[in-house]
């Protein structure tokens, strides 16, 4: 008689599907990426990213606060100086605008864990990720400033330090600095699986670094190859990260999955710019349930194996879970 399966059976009432449900949102999986900007007073919305703002320090030092009540557990800090040199030196001033921001939010939300974008392209004219000699991007020349940079961020309070440059031997080179300087607690979460992406479009208007000469491609991974993450998340491991992360996160998924599998590390995925404008433009026409595709969309990623999901959608997120009851 029972000769097929009533799948259906838990799927008749939400409390069923509930206590059957594999993967869950929560808050305490997000971290909210933000853009601060040197002598911005109050905040300016980014066009290509409607919700999200540039934020000069006064509104930084108030919303820090807001995030923190909401029980987001950290942020991700972007950088926008008023000057840009060859050296990137923005990039590791001891008052630097990331630096300052790090002082502001440690002061006002001590807890709120506060990670750091690590890499030069905001903080030179060619809008490189590392260094540029010609029309080459050198790699072990960089990797001083990324560690220098990383240092600044540890010295003003950084928790975390995030490097997304994708020059070679630039975890081991942040950790010895760390270390040596007495910043053995620091963490580095390695942005270790990064892909050149069209989906950082929006970003690279938000952040001022559009490359003004050729693309990232000789830096930044090919989008056929998950192989080569492998790669690049077991080099990193033995470096030192303790922690991974791919990016982008939605068209990646079987690569967050697959690094999942490698590695015992924490493993991260960022979600990034366009996949958040692209939900964004399509919500502001009526075109989809925003809410329910974003939680969909964060899902995904917990469903693909990632422990924390760094997203522009945090805050919306938050609110509605927090509506429900849910997230804890
Ligand atoms: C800087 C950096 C980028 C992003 C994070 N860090 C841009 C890039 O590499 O071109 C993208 C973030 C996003 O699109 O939301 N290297």
């Amino acid at each position: 008689m029972n000769t097929f399966r009533r799948n259906r059976r838990l799927r008749r009432t939400e409390k069923l599907r509930q206590l059957t449900r594999e993967s869950v949102v929560h808050v305490e999986d997000f971290i909210y990426p933000m853009f601060v900007q040197e002598n911005l007073h109050g905040k300016e919305e980014i066009a290509a990213m409607p919700g999200q703002y540039h934020y000069g320090l006064d509104e930084f030092r108030r919303t820090v606060v807001d995030i923190a009540e909401l029980g987001i557990p950290g942020i991700l800090l972007f950088g926008l100086p008023s000057e840009k040199d060859e050296q990137s030196s923005g990039a590791y001033a001891e008052r630097g605008i990331v630096q300052e921001a790090i002082r502001v939010a440690k002061a006002e939300a001590p807890d709120l864990v506060v990670m750091t974008d690590v890499c030069l392209c905001q903080y030179n004219p060619a809008g490189h990720c590392g260094l540029v000699r010609g029309s080459e991007i050198v790699n072990d020349e960089s990797l001083k400033l990324i560690a220098a940079t990383a240092l600044s961020h540890a010295v003003a309070g950084a928790d975390v330090v995030a490097p997304s440059d994708m020059m070679d031997g630039r975890v081991s080179a942040i950790r010895e600095t760390l270390d040596e300087a007495g910043f053995a607690n620091t963490a580095i979460l390695s942005y270790a699986v990064k892909y050149a992406s069209a989906f950082y479009g929006p970003f690279r208007e938000a952040a001022h670094s559009t490359p003004q000469f050729g693309d990232r491609k000789t830096y930044q991974m090919d989008p056929a190859n998950v192989r080569e993450a492998l790669r690049e998340a077991a080099d990193d491991e033995q470096e030192g990260a303790d922690m991974l992360m791919v990016k982008p996160a939605l068209s990646y998924l079987d690569v967050t999955r697959a690094v999942r599998n490698q590695t015992t590390l924490p493993v991260a995925t960022y979600n990034v710019s366009a996949e958040y404008s692209m939900v964004k433009a399509a919500a502001m026409r009526g075109w989809i349930d925003e809410r329910a595709m974003v939680m969909e969309i964060l899902t995904s990623f917990k469903r693909a194996g990632a422990d924390f999901v760094l997203t522009y959608h945090a805050l919306d997120a938050t609110r509605w879970l927090r509506a429900e009851g849910g997230g804890r």
